[in-house]
Order: C-alpha cells, then structure tokens, then sequence
C-alpha cells in the first residue's frame, strides 16, 4: 500500500491542496494500493481564512487538524514541527506532499525528512533572492529537503539546477493553482455568483480594480501602508476600487488609522472566499497584489496586474504573463498607473503546462516512481 500524506497550513495552501486531492481520489479508482491522509496545520484558522475555502474548494474534511494557529516565526514552526511529528510516527506515509511557501511548508518539509519519509515539494525552485522574506527562507529549505520537486516554471528548474539538485528530483508538471482555477471557473459559469458578488457588481460597475495586500513589508509599517492607500484612492478617482482586506492588514489599518475617508471609491472588504473573489477578479481591468499566488492567476487569464513588490519569485508572469512589478510607492505605482491610462498594458501567454492537469501529472509521477 502506498501512502501519501497532503499537509496544508494557510489559505494560499488550499487552493493548491483541492487538486490534489480530486486527482488522488480520481487515480484510487484506478489502483487499490494508493492511501492518502490530509492534515490542516491550522496556521490560519478564521472560517473566512480556512474553512470557507474548503467548503468552496470542495476539499474533504481533514483527517487530522493540529490547531497551530498564530505566532512568532519561530513559535509558529516550532509548535507545528511538534505536533506533525506525532501524525507522521502514527500514519507512517510513505510521502509527505508540502506546497507552496507558509510556516507549515517548512515545519513539516523538516519533520518528515528527519523521520526518513520522503518529502515532496509543489511550487519547487521559486526564488525570489530577497531574504528578507520568510517565504524565500522557506522555499529554500523546503526544496533542499525534498525528494521530488514539482516545478511550475521554467525559472525553477535554473534555479534547482543552480543549487545542485539532481535532474531526476526535479519534475516540471505545471501549476496547481491553475488546476484550481480552471477548474472553479467553469463552476462559476454553471452555478453563478452570491447576492453579495452580484450586489458589489451592480453598485461598483465595470470597470473596477480589485486589490490584496498582505506581505509584511507593506503592511506592517505606516508610512509604506499609508503610501499604497493613498495611491489606491487615487485610482479610486478613476475607477471603483474594491478591496478584501487580510486580517493582517485590517489590523494595520486600524492601528494606524489608516481608513480611507467617506468620500474614497475604495471599497474596504472582509477576506472573500474563493469563488466570491474569483467573481470579482476575472472581470476587473486591473489587479494590484502583493500575492503570490494572484500573479500566476492573472496571467492565466489575461488580465493586466500590477505587483506592488521590488521583485518577484514568478518571473514567467513578467516574461510571458501580464504581470508588471510597479515596486511599493506612492510614485512608483502611479507611475506605472499613468501608462496604464494611456492604454499601454500588457498582453500575455500562458506559460507551458498550465493547463489544469498539473495535480494529476505530480500523482502520476508519485506512483510511477515511489519504491
Ligand atoms: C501567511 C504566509 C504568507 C502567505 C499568507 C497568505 C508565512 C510565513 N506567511 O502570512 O506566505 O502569503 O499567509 O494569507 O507562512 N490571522 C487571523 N486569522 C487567521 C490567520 C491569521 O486573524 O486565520 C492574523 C493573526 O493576527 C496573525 C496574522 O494574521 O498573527 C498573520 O498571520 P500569519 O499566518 O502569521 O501570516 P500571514 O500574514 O497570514
């Protein structure tokens, strides 16, 4: 029997968990030697965090839940790496399958290689070089630990290469994200929208911009948080600005009572579920984010986005995609505003392989080459 246990932590995890699982249950079908188990760290933990994207994803119930919550850096990945451990002793996978760059990545990347079980990491071989951001900290150790490094981009496979790691251990299968959202587009396009998307969409007509900020280097200081409000409401003048706010940064913005004022066309939102985002999202002129994961989804789709970062660990969004770096200033996103009113935007192409079978190539590649 083989075994093959999924962890998730964060809500950029769940998104790229939900195929994943479709494609484990799908290959079940086919072979009776395949197990597999799913364990939610619990790193977020708000329903509109966690289980709302579950219930939207369709992703089954965890197996094991490990309540991790909030934390230091340290206390976070700590209190992870102990519980994991005791999943990892009991069920004895034969794989652990970690995905993107979160606090649980790392924790359970290290806890299952010291326990001899093989590690395989989804959204291998992206660097941003700026180690200032955990995310790099931990993309960097998740793939110097894995066994099988599922890539997304050509830039993966450079970078692994460059950091010595075997061609054999290093898989190029597409984007799991990209499965996601193809495949809850076509859902949307069958069962529809929510009175609160519908509403949103008659009170702010198109066209709209749809914004996320979250990383702690814009969120977490006042002047940079302060600088990007004031250019969201300057875009506002233009164009309605709708806005769901991750708690990191409604807590900022309280803090620093940084709200927009009354007459401001930014619309503060609660975090969206998937599906209510994606509604959203899809039919807006631009994107601003400072997301990871919103750079490769807007360029599968076509749509222009501005990364409100100095770099960028998803350099085929700029290369191929319609994504622009337009750095973290007042000026420097204006700037690249002012092009944009002059029509002057990016027309992209889809990177190779994505094309929404990503998740059933990396249970493929498991099956075939697991002893
Ligand atoms: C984490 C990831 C980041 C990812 C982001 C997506 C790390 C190092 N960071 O950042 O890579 O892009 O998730 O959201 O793993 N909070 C709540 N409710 C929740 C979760 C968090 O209120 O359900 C608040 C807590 O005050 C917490 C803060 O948000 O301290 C930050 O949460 P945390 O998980 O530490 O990091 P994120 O900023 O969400």
């Amino acid at each position: 029997m083989m075994k093959i246990m999924l962890v998730a932590g964060a809500r950029p995890n769940f998104m790229k968990i939900a195929p994943l699982v479709r494609a484990l249950e799908n290959q079940q079908g086919e072979s009776e030697d395949l197990a597999w188990s799913l364990v939610h760290t619990g790193q977020h933990y708000d329903t509109e965090m966690s289980k709302a994207f579950f219930d939207d994803l369709g992703i089954p119930e965890p197996h094991y839940h490990l309540g991790i919550g909030s934390g230091s850096h340290a206390e976070q990945t700590a209190r992870t790496m102990v519980a994991f451990e005791k999943i990892c002793l009991l069920e004895r996978p034969d794989v652990v399958v970690v995905v993107g760059d979160v606090n649980s990545t790392l924790a359970c990347a290290i806890t299952a290689k010291k326990l001899l079980i093989k590690v395989a990491h989804v959204e291998a071989g992206l660097r941003s070089g700026d180690m200032t951001m955990p995310e790099e900290i931990n993309r960097i150790v998740a793939d110097a630990l894995s066994d099988y490094l599922f890539v997304t981009e050509s830039s993966g496979i450079h970078n692994l290469s460059r950091e010595g790691r075997s061609d054999s251990s290093v898989h190029y299968v597409g984007n799991v994200m990209i499965d996601t959202l193809f495949f809850q587009l076509e859902r949307l396009e069958k069962i529809g929208t929510t009175p609160r998307v519908r509403e949103l969409r008659e009170r702010y007509r198109s066209p709209y911009a749809v914004v996320t900020l979250h990383r702690p280097s814009n969120v977490d200081e006042r002047a940079s948080l302060s600088g990007i409000l004031k250019a969201l409401i300057d875009i506002g003048r233009d164009m309605p600005v709708l806005f769901p706010v991750h708690p990191r940064t409604r807590k900022n913005i309280d803090r620093f009572g940084l709200e927009p004022p009354a007459g401001a066309n930014v619309a503060l939102l609660p975090p969206l579920p998937y599906m209510e985002f994606l509604a959203l999202w899809k039919d807006a002129a631009l994107v601003l984010t400072d997301s990871g994961g919103i750079q490769e989804e807007t360029t599968a789709l076509g749509i222009p986005c501005f990364t409100i970062r100095e770099n960028t660990e998803r350099p085929v969004t700029i290369a191929e995609g319609t994504n622009s770096l337009v750095g973290t200033t007042f000026g420097t996103i204006m700037a690249a505003y002012g092009q944009f009113k002059k029509g002057i935007s990016k027309r992209g192409s889809v990177p190779f392989l994505w094309d929404g079978k990503a998740a059933e190539r990396i249970v493929s590649d498991l099956r075939n080459t697991l002893p």
